[in-house]
């Protein structure tokens, strides 16, 4: 088959500043490759909002990034992957990936005593997405999970680090880690969280793998884009583009910890209220 080149933007949307873990990876990853971020920080967190509420909001962002001519979307949100992925593709005119089934996959080849713990956001938790994807991709494995709704907050305030941070991590993690079967992995089952990784992995010792969604999401973009034969021209330069519904100096804040001067001009986005919303 002839190789197509196609110059079109990766879109990538989360509630807030989190799925930019995954656009470094996917940065890194696919350097040729220009990419559209979208957070919808206006209305973040995500996680406590009713499933109905979060598949509207996830499909006004699928709608408002299809706009801007994507040519694959990544919806780097665990709480939008969980409650929204099967609409988002029912809705969308170009490929969709989430990010729950690459960060079972990280779980699953990081464990070797297969008891793992997920910590993610009440929606997430709720919609048993991880449990469900982790025993598909390693049968018998058990998985605890945990809702950690503060963590979201605490990161989109840009609280990362400190005596803060560190008492709310442990008032989540120590009662998991303690917990019987003992666990040996840890997946960040919310893309904020690896924001939070230094202090995550100071708690949890040596002992305990943590890991998260964002490199295996970045292999299943470049896997998607082989197989449709739709990478971008390596000698014409990747654009990038932020946008977000909320506070631009705020984000910039927080952005500017991953990105630093590679955090293109952040836009301010206002996305239009969709109709006719399928229930699932
Ligand atoms: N980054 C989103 C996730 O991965 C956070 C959701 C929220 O806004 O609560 O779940």
């Amino acid at each position: 088959m002839a190789t197509r080149l196609d110059p079109r933007p990766i879109g990538v949307f989360d509630s807030g500043v989190g799925g930019l873990t995954v656009l470094s990876e996917l940065r890194a990853r696919l350097p040729h490759e220009s990419t559209i971020y979208l957070g919808d920080n206006g209305r973040t967190p995500y996680g406590p909002r009713p499933a109905d509420e979060v598949r509207r909001f996830t499909l006004e962002a699928v709608d408002w990034l299809i706009g801007q001519d994507v040519k694959l979307l990544v919806l780097a949100c665990n709480t939008a992957t969980a409650r929204a992925l099967g609409v988002a593709r029912i809705r969308s005119t170009v490929p969709v990936i989430g990010v729950v089934r690459p960060g079972a996959v990280a779980a699953a080849a990081a464990t070797r005593s297969a008891h793992v713990a997920v910590i993610a956001t009440d929606g997430t938790v709720e919609s048993d997405a991880y449990p469900d994807a982790i025993v598909e991709a390693a049968p018998g494995t058990t998985v605890a999970q945990l809702a950690c709704p503060e963590l979201v907050p605490m990161v989109e305030a840009g609280i990362l680090e400190g005596r803060r941070a560190e008492s709310v991590l442990r008032g989540y993690l120590e009662p998991l880690l303690g917990g019987d079967p003992m666990i040996d992995t840890l997946l960040l089952g919310c893309t904020h969280y690896p924001l939070l990784r230094p202090v995550i992995e100071s708690i949890a010792g040596d002992r305990v793998a943590v890991v998260d969604s964002a490199f295996t999401t970045s292999l299943a973009i470049e896997d998607l884009l082989d197989a449709l034969g739709s990478r971008a021209d390596s000698e014409a330069g990747a654009r990038h583009r932020v946008a977000t519904t909320g506070d631009v100096g705020a984000f910039i804040s927080i952005a500017s910890r991953l990105f630093g001067d590679q955090l293109p001009q952040v836009e301010a986005a206002r996305i239009e209220r969709a109709s006719a919303v399928p229930l699932d």
